[in-house]
């Protein structure tokens, strides 16, 4: 069993995790109000997303060069950009100035990233070039301000193939430690071929987090719920738990693949999530991912 200190070594002790253990809940479950306290959330977002890697973005949402685009992590406001050397890179999107926001939705920047207050302009690699006016003329700086000092603050980013993952606090373990599970998980996928085709967009949903990913980590709802659309049986599905790669997968015979209604899914699925919050549907036989 995997247990919560392996998962959430950083968390500290709350009134909520002292709920929890005093119930021995590791069996029961968490308590109600982790679902629902704003609270509870705000421990998770210091705690944990801000202390983890955070799937944030594909890679492919930022084609060109200036591109940028808002995110809120861990309820902090973020930004990438692609920059001049075609990385992506993140930073707090807050200028040094006066703290507004940078960026208010996803555009493309032409040169700059420009603060709509004073103008700061920062370019892609968060550097400041200018600070017009700022020492009392269009060029003049004050005595003793170095542009160079006042960057943007930058975020830890790294990129697995399209997916773009951050680590706000910068002390997350390795990236590639970190990865390490998922590519042992996807061993036999041709990742680098993979061509993004469409994304899905909800209106805003009042549920949390922690409700999608332990839905995905269990099989058992398959047999109900996604009964006419697929045609793998609970007993051939098993657990996957590979460090904090968690989930289930099936193997199907060709007998089961070809005696399937060919209407629903009757192929061999790997169900997995990367702790915390990033979730893949990887169909075997057709390369194919839903993230
Ligand atoms: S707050 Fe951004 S330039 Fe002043
Ligand atoms: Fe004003």
């Amino acid at each position: 069993m995997v247990k919560r200190s392996q998962i959430m070594p950083k968390v500290k002790p709350s009134k909520f995790f002292a709920e929890f253990d005093k119930n021995d809940a590791v069996r029961h479950g968490l308590p109600a109000s982790s679902y629902t306290s704003s609270e509870f959330f705000e421990l998770e977002a210091n705690s944990l997303f801000s202390t983890s890697w955070t799937f944030v973005g594909f890679t492919h949402q930022l084609a060109n060069m200036g591109d940028v685009r808002p995110l809120t992590v861990a309820g902090k406001p973020v930004f990438l950009v692609r920059s001049e050397s075609n990385e992506i890179h993140a930073f707090h999107n807050v200028c040094r100035h006066r703290n507004l926001k940078l960026i208010d939705q996803p555009r493309h920047c032409d040169g700059l990233i420009t603060c709509p207050y004073h103008r700061w302009s920062y370019d892609f690699r968060g550097q400041l070039r200018l600070a017009p006016y700022f020492g009392g003329e269009k060029s003049g700086l004050p005595d003793g301000f170095e542009l160079a000092d006042h960057g943007l603050y930058p975020i830890r980013c790294e990129i697995f193939h399209d997916w773009i993952f951050i680590n706000m606090d910068g002390e997350a373990e390795s990236f590639e430690k970190y990865i390490k599970p998922i590519k042992r998980q996807l061993t036999g996928f041709k990742l680098d071929e993979f061509v993004p085709v469409t994304t899905l967009e909800f209106d805003k949903i009042s549920t949390n987090w922690k409700l999608l990913m332990e839905n995905f980590i269990e099989p058992y709802h398959v047999q109900y719920v996604h009964k006419t659309t697929t045609s793998q049986p609970l007993e051939d599905h098993y657990v996957v738990a590979d460090e904090h790669c968690l989930g289930s997968a099936v193997d199907l015979t060709a007998e089961q693949q070809t005696g399937a209604d060919e209407s629903t899914l009757r192929v061999s699925s790997r169900y997995l999530t990367l702790f915390p919050i990033l979730s893949w549907d990887c169909i075997n036989q057709t390369n194919w991912a839903f993230t």
